[in-house]
């Protein structure tokens, strides 16, 4: 009991007086000592008995009266009291310690804690961490922490939190049990959800006090969320808060109960280049009003088997631009990035990354990956910074309504850094809004086919639309090619031959 000096006893005084368990008063008389937590219950409550004992000689019995605030009876396991089951409220509040072993743990009843609800007594036991385990994979122990219970802290920093408190015990216990060694920067987290219907009404005064911290939200049971209720608990002047709550807190009758167990996995990233060989095929799925338009995409076309490989919940594709459904994506192709969400399985080694790209590529001609590999979430904004100050190549195939020669064409091959103002396209009014827009031609080099056709390779600055340079868009962008060719022009492919973005960093494969 090395970690508790004098100036704690009133406080662990009051505390066990009051019903508070061994843990919590360590977290109140702000114990760091991990180990210290980690003791079995039925010690750590001698030892606290040892201490008050040390210089209250006088108080030979193991039965502590606190006169104020309510008087509560406190029994110890081994006293050699008649049973006294009846807590205050008149019920039975025997809950077994531990449920196998000795004789004298029998005859012991623990009042269940008024501060956190039995989550550092009951369910800090072996047999309970057991129940845990059976779940494969777990790592850390998150406590939502019953409401309105944070009111004796009132948000103390220097306070255990209970949570901490909870991961210092769960963790060796778990680690143990399952053989592998606890991280508290692994992205797998268990989420443990406690709840104590007995208890759930007892922040609800707080609503009164401050109505701003508790607004409806969708998707959300109650309004009394654990941070409405911080936010509460933050503007409640201390003596409101005990003209409506006691304090210390009433002891409970239940233990609270572990709902449900969530095991998660923080999101993974995988990052690659496609190639988009249809001219068919939409970059995200196409729906309108509900209706399917094309039946796949690019998007699907890789994410499906990410998704099954990686065994996610869901995923979000992401990527450097997008091209039109009847544009090619050719070349080295167009960096993309996929957020595999709570995935089950996260390690691949190269080998099974080069094997993964395979079972894409060899799934659809539409499309195909390469440089597929996993990313950090810092990585994915390589994708997007800079995005418009990048240059892309185009491919265009273009009609002339009226006959061209070679060197009716030719000229454009001396244009460098042209300056086009772009309206937002007609095509995209609908969702984007309208602006003027200036873009840059960098460089472009013509090849003559027949009198109404030529191919025109542009190298541009990202985010040029580049049909419109080519029809002109009923004038909105300007110059266009009709207007330097003095003729009506349109275009009749694209495809866009690379998009010089260094990520993700090529593979050698
Ligand atoms: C999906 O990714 C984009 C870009 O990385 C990000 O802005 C967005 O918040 C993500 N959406 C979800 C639901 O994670
Ligand atoms: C997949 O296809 C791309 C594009 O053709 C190619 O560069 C890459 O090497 C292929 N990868 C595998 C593993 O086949
Ligand atoms: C992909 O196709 C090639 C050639 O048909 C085949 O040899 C290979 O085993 C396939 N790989 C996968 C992962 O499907
Ligand atoms: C287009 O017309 C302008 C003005 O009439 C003329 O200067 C220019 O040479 C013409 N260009 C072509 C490619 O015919």
């Amino acid at each position: 009991m090395s970690s508790l000096t004098e100036k704690d006893r009133a406080i662990v005084q009051l505390l066990l007086g009051a019903g508070t368990c061994p843990r919590c008063i360590f977290r109140f008389c702000r114990v760091g000592s991990q180990t210290l937590y980690r003791h079995p219950y039925k010690d750590l409550m001698k030892d606290l008995k040892q201490f008050l004992k040390g210089n209250q000689e006088k108080e030979d019995t193991t039965c502590f009266d606190v006169a104020d605030p309510p008087c509560k009876r406190f029994r110890l396991g081994h006293t050699e009291e008649g049973p006294d089951d009846l807590n205050r409220n008149g019920a039975l509040s025997q809950i077994p310690l531990v449920s196998d072993d000795n004789a004298a743990v029998e005859d012991s009843s623990v009042e269940v804690c008024n501060v956190c609800l039995g989550i550092l007594q009951e369910f800090c036991e072996i047999d309970f961490v057991k129940k845990l385990s059976v779940r494969e994979h777990a790592a850390w122990l998150l406590v939502k922490q019953e409401m309105g219970k944070l009111g004796l802290s009132l948000a103390k920093d220097d306070i255990v939190q209970l949570k901490e408190a909870y991961k210092w015990i769960i963790h060796p216990q778990l680690s143990e049990e399952l053989g592998v060694p606890t991280d508290g920067k692994s992205l797998f987290e268990v989420s443990v959800v406690f709840a104590h219907p007995e208890t759930d009404e007892e922040c609800h005064f707080l609503a009164t006090v401050c109505p701003d911290c508790f607004k409806p939200a969708k998707n959300k049971q109650s309004v009394f969320t654990r941070m409405a209720v911080i936010k509460a608990l933050e503007k409640i002047k201390e003596e409101d808060f005990l003209k409506h709550f006691p304090c210390p807190p009433r002891s409970p009758k239940n233990l609270c109960v572990a709902l449900e167990i969530q095991c998660n996995n923080g999101a993974v990233f995988v990052a690659g280049r496609y190639n988009k060989y249809s001219r068919n095929l939409p970059q995200t799925p196409w729906i309108i009003d509900g209706e399917r338009k094309l039946e796949s995409s690019v998007e699907e076309l890789i994410s499906e088997h990410l998704m099954a490989e990686f065994k996610a919940d869901s995923f979000n594709f992401s990527s450097s631009g997008r091209e039109d459904v009847d544009v090619r994506t050719l070349g080295n192709g167009r960096p993309f990035a996929i957020e595999l969400v709570n995935p089950h399985r996260i390690h691949f080694t190269a080998e099974e990354m080069k094997g993964l790209q395979q079972t894409i590529n060899n799934s659809s001609d539409k499309i195909q990956v390469r440089d597929l590999q996993l990313v950090t979430r810092e990585a994915i904004g390589r994708m997007k910074e800079g995005e418009e100050e990048k240059t892309k190549t185009y491919s265009a195939l273009i009609w002339t309504d009226k006959t061209i020669q070679k060197e009716h064409i030719a000229f454009l091959d001396n244009i460098k850094e042209l300056k086009l103002d772009q309206n937002t396209p007609l095509r995209v009014l609908h969702r984007r809004p309208l602006a003027l827009r200036c873009r840059i031609i960098h460089t472009m080099k013509s090849e003559y086919i027949d009198e109404h056709h030529f191919r025109l390779r542009l190298k541009t600055q990202a985010g040029t639309y580049i049909k419109e340079f080519v029809h002109g868009d009923f004038g909105r962008t300007k110059p266009n090619i009709g207007s330097l060719l003095n003729r009506t022009t349109d275009i009749l492919e694209l495809d866009v031959e690379s998009v010089d973005i260094d990520w993700p960093p090529a593979l050698d494969n």
